[in-house]
């Protein structure tokens, strides 16, 4: 799918402090919350805008307008949280959906262990979101259960991917475009991407 790595300065910036190990929990969560905010930006800037009526003090004039209401992030548990709240703040209207999924320490399988979507997906826009795209099967599985509700659209943004991550999901979702802040190097043998800033659930949870 169509792959836009968000290179933005302030985003570059506070993903650079956020790849430190010295940085603290509470910095890690602040500066994913202020890098999700700026990545909304860039995520829905091709999203559908109608016509509205309305009054200025001096004259009546023809404005634009989103409907919020169609937006649906989708977190995946648990480091997706990190992601939506920042997202949240410029769509706080959008509606909310959650997966957990755990990653097999061996196989790296991803294993649902929670599903929970708003109503009528097949007439809202999707963005699914994950700091990490590591191997890909997380955000493959989440995809691929979300799709049995025939979404109006699906996109997937995270933080940080890698070459095979990006390979695996244009393989399986190729109609997904793919927003990153960064690619990586490379996966190493355990799945973690490199050079990274480790593993981003324990950063941003303790
Ligand atoms: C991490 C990360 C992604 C997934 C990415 O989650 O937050 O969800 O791994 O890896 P993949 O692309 O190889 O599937 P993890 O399984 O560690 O669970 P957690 O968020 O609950 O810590």
């Amino acid at each position: 799918g169509d792959l836009h790595v968000i290179d933005h300065p302030l985003i570059q910036h506070k993903l650079t402090l956020m790849r430190r190990k010295e940085t603290s929990t509470k910095n890690f969560r602040q500066l994913l919350d202020e890098i999700s905010t700026l990545m909304a930006y860039e995520v829905l800037r091709d999203f559908p805008i109608h016509e509205v009526e309305i009054e200025t003090p001096l004259e009546r004039a023809t404005g634009t307008a989103i409907d919020g209401k169609k937006v649906v992030f989708v977190s995946i548990l648990r480091a997706g949280t990190g992601i939506l709240d920042g997202m949240l703040k410029v769509v706080p209207v959008a509606r909310v959906g959650h997966i957990g999924l755990y990653r097999q320490p061996k196989t790296l399988v991803a294993v649902e262990y929670y599903f929970k979507m708003p109503e009528d997906l097949a007439e809202r826009d999707i963005v699914v979101v994950d700091p990490m795209l590591a191997t890909g099967n997380t955000a493959i599985a989440a995809i691929d259960r979300i799709k049995e509700f025939e979404p109006k659209s699906i996109k997937f943004a995270c933080l940080l991917t890698c070459p095979e991550g990006i390979d695996a999901m244009n393989r399986a979702h190729p109609d997904v475009p793919l927003y990153t802040a960064a690619v990586d190097r490379e996966l190493d043998e355990h799945g973690y991407i490199r050079p990274g800033l480790g593993d981003a659930g324990d950063r941003i949870f303790g």
